[in-house]
């Protein structure tokens, strides 16, 4: 891109759209194609869906994949940041049970930044990143209420297996927990600038808030059904099919349209074609689950909804989008409760948030950083009045 190369021309009809598609900064770590869906740092996102989250981490940050030896002393470094607070937990434990997951992950990292700040961007953003395992672990343990025996926090497992060792459910296969989890949360960590809640964040954080203040207000972003909430919403929805029946799948779709509700699991903002990161979730659940039951009815689901979404032509995208199949398989290795899903949207964007503060931060312009955030706002008729 060259300086002071034009690339809108803005009219009245942008105002009042969310400023979508206005171009309002540069993004180091991702970029999003409607075709190919999300790139990190340039790796298409299906390349890198089986890779160990802290290595995808260190390429937000570091913007290349590391090396043998700089992927072990990541991992050290994360874990010598690892400890979370105690007032964490105790505040916690004081949360009302019947508060939503991800108002507790907010308040969780409100306190965690109450409890300890070091106001240097990048060092809060791990500190951040590496205490996210135990935070998460601790809220399902004190929302449901678990809260006998919880494990000591074993700082020398990898990130996932921490937050595991804390859940410490019984009955369920703690390795294909962790490998579901860990896709899981490579797929979610980024997806450019302009999404609801990387942009809320680095808007707060262009006042100077607190990298804490700023991922708890980007949590309360997504925490809302339009956004990273919709994974929740896209599995109940799943379970209200109740069947892998095909003929019955594409009544069920046909009968919801003309209620007037939403099919979840379909469409996006950006992409016009199936996410990569809803195929990535497919081949995983052919994997590992391809009998069960949710995940014949997603199967079905993604074969039927497209066809029924596409005749209609005002929908530009009827193709599937990530939510789809997460749910599915979250539930299928254990974790049963929707309410939860966003919580762990929330964790991987704390990845991709987290990096793309410190770089508007400290590296944007020259390490000058972006200014704070002040869009225009046209005076409405109402509004000049009084000045007439
Ligand atoms: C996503 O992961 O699909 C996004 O956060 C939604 C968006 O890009 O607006």
């Amino acid at each position: 891109m060259s300086d002071g190369e034009k690339l809108l021309d803005l009219t009245t009809s942008h105002l009042n759209t969310g400023m979508r598609g206005v171009p309002v900064g540069t993004c180091r770590t991702s970029y999003v194609t409607p075709t190919e869906g999300v790139h990190y740092c340039g790796y298409p996102i299906n390349e890198l869906a089986m890779l160990a989250p802290e290595d995808v981490i260190y390429l937000l940050f570091y913007k290349e994949l590391p090396n043998l030896e700089q992927s072990v002393s990541f991992r050290e470094n994360l874990k010598s940041r690892g400890a979370l607070p105690p007032t964490v937990e105790e505040v916690l434990a004081t949360l009302p049970v019947d508060g939503h997951p991800m108002d507790w992950l907010s308040i969780g990292l409100h306190t965690m930044g109450m409890s300890n700040t070091t106001n240097d961007w990048a060092e809060d953003a791990l500190n951040l990143i590496a205490r996210m395992p135990r935070l998460m672990g601790l809220i399902f343990r004190y929302r449901e209420g678990r809260i006998a025996n919880i494990p000591e926090d074993d700082l020398t497992l990898p990130l996932i297996a921490r937050f595991t060792n804390t859940l410490d459910l019984d009955n369920v296969d703690k390795a294909v927990m962790n490998r579901v989890l860990s896709t899981y949360l490579v797929l979610h960590m980024d997806h450019g600038g302009g999404n609801l809640s990387t942009f809320a964040g680095k808007a707060i954080a262009s006042g100077h808030a607190t990298v804490y203040s700023a991922m708890a207000g980007a949590m309360n972003a997504l925490s809302g059904p339009l956004h990273g909430r919709a994974n929740q919403s896209c599995f109940e929805f799943v379970q209200r099919i109740g069947t892998s029946d095909p003929a019955e799948v594409e009544r069920f779709v046909r009968g919801e349209l003309e209620a007037k509700r939403p099919i979840f699991g379909f469409g996006h903002a950006v992409l016009r074609t199936e996410d990569p990161r809803a195929a990535a979730q497919f081949a995983l659940g052919e994997e590992i689950c391809p009998e069960d039951e949710f995940f014949r009815i997603i199967r079905v689901l993604r074969e039927v909804a497209p066809r029924v979404l596409s005749e209609n032509p005002r929908i530009s995208n009827p193709n599937a989008n990530v939510d789809i199949a997460s749910g599915t398989l979250l539930n299928y290795v254990g974790l049963n409760n929707p309410e939860y899903y966003t919580t762990f949207f929330g964790w991987a964007r704390t990845a991709g948030i987290g990096a793309q503060i410190v770089d508007e931060r400290t590296v944007m312009r020259n390490g000058k950083g972006v200014p704070i955030y002040r869009p225009k706002y046209i005076a409405e008729e109402q509004s000049l009045r009084h000045i007439e």
